[in-house]
């Protein structure tokens, strides 16, 4: 591992991701240092996540996320087999939202585990379900387990993995044959226009590599996953031409039911701050 990563410049992107408080009136503070640039990676993560995900619903945005991700799992884990492997499970905010026979999460970061298995002590027994575990681990260099999992979740955590394709490809070598993937991973077009407010510090974390819909698209394909879904969710943004298009004004104007409409219209469009997929492992 790299002593240190150093990043090309706008990552505001995953720090205002968990700071929706502060995302009116944004403008860059370059004189702000920014300590992503000094720490190593693990230092980082720790520190992001002693930062944001110490109390579960930090903040709407990642609440929202949880929620709707963890809906996706939890309609899967249903039907299809409920052994599930969390990949950069941060905290364990989502999964405290899961429904699982059995449940592995693992995260680069020792702080964020030792939150997780702490908030674990107070969560009821799952009926049937055993106690969730959670280790610190690089994902590059985990070691295969011996029993494949149903379903491989990994959510707003690609753009940081230091070898993205290493990455998938380790999903699908996680996954029983059939198996189904859940990936979340910012839409960057959308994150580029929120504007935040000057008493945002901006930090640049390690974003190894944003990636666009057709490289995202490419990338589970390449690792040997079939793409059953792909949309977008949250519509959000508020400079540019989506400062018109998520107008309040505009989206109230003919009532709640036009408003639901139209959001899920800019999902589908692509106009969501987050992509989600659902592919599923080829069967060889
Ligand atoms: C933006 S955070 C998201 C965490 C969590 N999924 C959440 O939403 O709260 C990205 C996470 O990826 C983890 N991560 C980055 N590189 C990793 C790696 N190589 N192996 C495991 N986890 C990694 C970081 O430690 C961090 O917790």
């Amino acid at each position: 591992m790299p002593a240190c990563i150093t990043f090309p410049s706008p990552y505001s992107g995953l720090i205002g991701a968990v700071l929706p408080a502060a995302e009116e009136g944004y403008t860059q503070m370059k004189t702000v240092p920014d300590p992503s640039r000094n720490m190593d990676e693990r230092s980082w993560w720790d520190f992001w996540n002693r930062s944001y995900r110490t109390k579960d619903n930090n903040d709407a945005v990642s609440s929202e996320l949880f929620e709707r991700a963890a809906a996706v799992v939890n309609e899967i884990t249903q039907t299809d087999g409920g052994r599930v492997l969390e990949v950069a499970c941060g905290a364990g905010g989502l999964s405290r939202l899961l429904a699982y026979s059995t449940y592995h999460g693992l995260d680069l970061s020792p702080a964020a585990v030792e939150i997780a298995c702490e908030k674990a002590k107070d969560l009821g027994q799952l009926r049937g379900a055993s106690r969730p575990r959670y280790e610190a681990a690089d994902f590059h260099v985990w070691p295969l387990q011996p029993d494949p999992f149903d379903v491989v979740v990994c959510v707003d955590a690609i753009v940081c993995f230091r070898d993205q394709r290493l990455a998938m490809r380790k999903m699908a070598q996680c996954l029983r044959p059939e198996g189904r993937l859940l990936l979340t991973a910012i839409n960057s077009f959308v994150y580029n226009r929120i504007r935040r407010t000057p008493t945002t510090r901006l930090q640049n974390g390690p974003v190894s590599h944003w990636l666009s819909r057709r490289e995202l698209h490419e990338l589970v394909k390449s690792a040997g996953f079939t793409i059953e879904r792909m949309w977008t969710i949250m519509p959000r943004g508020n400079r540019g031409i989506l400062r018109v298009i998520n107008s309040h004004k505009l989206n109230h104007a003919f009532g709640p039911r036009c408003a639901a409409f139209l959001q899920r219209l800019k999902e589908r469009v692509g106009l969501g701050q987050y992509h989600v997929i659902i592919a599923r492992k080829q069967a060889r």
